[in-house]
């Protein structure tokens, strides 16, 4: 079967950007650095990032060129006889679903704060810091709740992924992606326009290596190299299959720098929406995974517009979290097509139900 391709090169960088572009930097990146200590915990992982995170996605993207393969089958294709490379693939394909497991769940987390806002139902000035706070843990507490969205999140993606690899994944990929990076700008510029912004401003920018000492430097570094990791998606072979669909002319150091690129821009960015928005609010950043659930929407209530900046807020969540979410069942989808030789169609209704 013709391995399907990419119908532009945008196409390729903002899905593979999509892919790398996640939860890990809108949510786990701002609360990491406000728990190890902003700038100084930057300057580490930016380090790892060019030491390990960029090479990796390189050879990522090699492997799938090499193979036109997922990482299914990638490995056995390209390994010499007789040799057990082709375990990397088993490694790869329980990565990704290991992945989605509670990925899927976290998106709808996202989907259902952006519905909140939508309806006004969590934006009123009188809200206490408590009753914001019991919003998010009686989202918890709600199994049904957070199973529907997380349905929600899981057959959107899946019926995106169903449109094939250009009138699906490529041009709904492309849009949420520009969009997202629209959303990213017009909050940066506002959170840094608040009145008392400065000060986050610089505890974003400026390190403070005693803040860093105090946390341990070695959770520290082990922190920023994890979270490297984590935000290009390298190290369970998703990165791969983009590779399989990327013509032989484009240069794979380029491609992997450009998405390296949109990648760390998204996530400083996204710091740089919420800690100074801390700042101007007086709260510490330094909240832990609940600070995008209960810090912000406090903040929200407290600004003019509250609603409008928290729908649009959780909408950029949203479209982040869904790009991983597509990208990553285009992979799970291509384990059955390039395993078993499935149909798409028939490689997604048996995902749906198996995720
Ligand atoms: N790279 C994805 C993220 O950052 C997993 O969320």
């Amino acid at each position: 079967m013709e391995r399907e391709k990419f119908g532009s090169r945008l196409g390729f960088i903002l899905v593979s950007a999509g892919c790398a572009v996640g939860l890990g930097n809108v949510w786990k990146f701002p609360y990491m650095c406000g728990q190890y200590g902003g700038a100084a915990f930057i300057a580490i992982y930016l380090v790892f990032l060019v030491i390990l995170g960029y090479p990796i996605i390189v050879c990522e993207f090699a492997v799938g060129r090499g193979s036109q393969k997922s990482c299914a089958t990638s490995f056995r294709k390209l390994e010499p006889k007789g040799r057990r490379w082709h375990y990397n693939g088993y490694i790869g394909m329980a990565g990704c679903y290991l992945l989605m497991m509670y990925y899927t769940m976290v998106s709808g987390w996202m989907l259902y704060y952006f519905f909140r806002y939508l309806t006004g139902s969590l934006t009123s000035q009188s809200m206490t810091t408590e009753q914001v706070s019991s919003y998010f843990s009686n989202m918890l507490a709600s199994p049904g709740t957070m199973i529907l969205f997380m349905i929600i999140a899981v057959v959107l993606s899946f019926a995106i992924c169903s449109l094939g690899l250009k009138n699906g994944v490529e041009r709904i990929t492309k849009v949420m992606m520009i969009c997202l990076l629209g959303l990213i700008l017009v909050l940066a510029v506002h959170s840094c326009l608040l009145p008392g912004s400065g000060t986050g401003i610089r505890f974003y920018l400026v390190p403070d290596f005693t803040a860093m000492q105090a946390k341990g430097i070695g959770n520290v570094i082990f922190a920023a190299m994890s979270q490297a990791f984590f935000t290009l998606s390298i190290g369970i072979g998703a990165m791969a299959i983009f590779g399989s669909y990327l013509d032989k002319e484009r240069s794979l150091s380029g491609e992997a720098l450009s998405i390296t690129l949109l990648d760390t821009f998204v996530a400083l960015m996204a710091g740089l929406i919420i800690i100074p928005a801390c700042f101007s609010f007086g709260i510490e950043p330094d909240a832990g995974p609940s600070l995008i659930f209960i810090t912000l929407p406090n903040i929200f209530n407290q600004m003019t517009g509250g609603r409008i900046w928290g729908a649009l807020f959780f909408l950029f969540l949203s479209f982040a979290a869904l790009s991983t979410v597509i990208a990553v069942f285009e992979n799970i989808i291509s384990f059955a097509i390039d395993l078993w030789g499935f149909p798409r169609k028939k490689a997604v209704i048996c995902n749906v139900f198996a995720i």
